[in-house]
């Protein structure tokens, strides 16, 4: 099974698509995330994205392709993968389909999660992350035990260059301008699901589960 993951900045993607890998044995694959790890590496493809991130502007088309193809490629496909923040455009998606349909394989569903824009800031700028293992927290919906620590590995929690108030009103413009035509891009295709993001976490897991579950009987 092969799903994507739409939705805003501070929709709870990242939140979900860990427990959703996870549960139906998928790989997860987060455009931000290897991006974060270029920038880390100083790679030249990470010294190219900088700028775009910090400014809250999407890392151009031709980068953003090349990148998770070699990864969606690499990826053990048996079980299948969930994408994560791609793609981001529509001609992030036809290059996606094309290569897909090249290698004989499709996209199942695709889980658009819906937010209020009033809830996305908050959420964002509460956000941390183990520095260690990756798990997002949030200072008032999902803290952690400990102050600053994580539960699971107890590394340090750290706060992302670009989760400040300013940065996050231009990625949420962006969304609307170049993201959000997706949603019409694959309700046409058919495979479109909308799932309630603004209610308690463990609530929008269960409305995944229960659309994933009818996908892959
Ligand atoms: P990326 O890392 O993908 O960031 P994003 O899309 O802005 O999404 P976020 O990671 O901020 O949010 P999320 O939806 O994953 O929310 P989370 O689960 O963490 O991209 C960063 C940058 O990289 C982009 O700006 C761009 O420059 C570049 N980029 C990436 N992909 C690209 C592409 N394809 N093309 C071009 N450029 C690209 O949750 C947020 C917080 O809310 C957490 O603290 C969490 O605990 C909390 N939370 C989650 N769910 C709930 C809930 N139901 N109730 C209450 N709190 C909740």
């Amino acid at each position: 099974m092969n799903v994507i993951f739409l939705g805003p900045p501070g929709a709870g993607k990242g939140t979900q698509c860990k427990v959703i890998a996870d549960r139906y044995q998928l790989r997860h694959l987060s455009s931000g995330d290897i991006l974060r790890r270029e920038r880390a590496d100083n790679t030249d493809l990470g010294q190219k994205a900088q700028s775009f991130m910090d400014s809250g502007r999407l890392v151009p088309d031709d980068l953003i392709v090349a990148m998770m193809m070699k990864e969606i490629n690499a990826a053990d496909t048996n079980s299948g993968v969930v994408l994560d923040g791609f793609p981001r455009t529509i001609g992030q998606a036809e290059e996606l389909d094309k290569a897909l349909n090249a290698a004989g394989k499709d996209i199942d569903v695709v889980l658009c999660l819906d937010v209020d824009d009033d809830k996305l800031e908050h959420r964002i700028t509460g956000r941390r992350s183990c520095s260690g293992c990756g798990a997002a927290y949030h200072i008032t919906f999902n803290p952690p035990q400990v102050d600053g620590i994580c539960d699971k590995c107890q590394k340090e929690l750290t706060q992302r260059s670009d989760d400040t108030a300013e940065v996050v009103k231009n990625r949420i413009k962006t969304y609307h301008d170049q993201t959000a035509p997706l949603v019409s891009f694959y309700k046409e295709k058919g495979n479109l699901k909308n799932v309630d993001g603004n209610v308690a976490i463990e609530q929008v897991t269960q409305a995944m589960c229960d659309i994933l579950d009818r996908v892959s009987t």
